[in-house]
């Protein structure tokens, strides 16, 4: 996408990332994080949060955790408006150079079960090395499992 760009905020720049939170989750899962819950994430040493825009407008978001040379991909998230053009990808991707040039050499995410985005991490290059029972706790009372993908940088 031509027009699409990739860049780092800070906590002023939390707006256009809960724009798209508040759309991209599916409700009934409860996985959407709360601005308070984001902010005080992105106050944690080694954490980043990747805003990636379609010219002016918020396309999608990836929060980031690195300890050592290890690092967890907390959230994902492409508003509906903005799907299947290729902005998860290319939030992997910056996700993953930005975690080279900072000495980290793996990828770690977890993911419902059920969720279609394990075809996305399937592309990038994810593998899987677990699964966590019962780990996700829907609105609904049920239950889901985890499964723990990682990949190299
Ligand atoms: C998962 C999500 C981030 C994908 O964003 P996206 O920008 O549409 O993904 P991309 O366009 O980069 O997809 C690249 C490839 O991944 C796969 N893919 C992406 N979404 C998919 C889906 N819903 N079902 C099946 N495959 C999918 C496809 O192979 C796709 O290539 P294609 O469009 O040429 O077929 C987006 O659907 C989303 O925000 N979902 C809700 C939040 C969420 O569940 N995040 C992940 C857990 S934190």
């Amino acid at each position: 996408m031509s027009d699409l760009i990739i860049a780092e905020v800070g906590p002023s720049g939390l707006a256009p990332v809960m724009a798209v939170m508040n759309t991209a989750f599916d409700p009934g899962y409860g996985e959407a994080w709360n601005e308070a819950q984001t902010l005080s994430m992105l106050t944690l040493p080694g954490t980043w949060l990747s805003l990636a825009q379609c010219g002016e407008t918020p396309a999608g978001f990836a929060l980031v955790r690195q300890v050592a040379e290890e690092a967890e991909l907390l959230l994902l998230a492409v508003a509906p408006s903005h799907r299947r053009r290729g902005i998860a990808l290319a939030l992997i991707e910056h996700t993953r150079k930005l975690l080279h040039a900072r000495n980290g050499n793996i990828l770690h995410l977890e993911v419902r079960y059920n969720n279609p985005a394990i075809e996305l991490y399937k592309k990038a290059g994810f593998v899987q090395i677990g699964r966590r029972p019962g780990y996700y706790h829907g609105r609904d009372g049920q239950v889901h499992d985890a499964l723990t993908l990682s990949c190299s940088v």
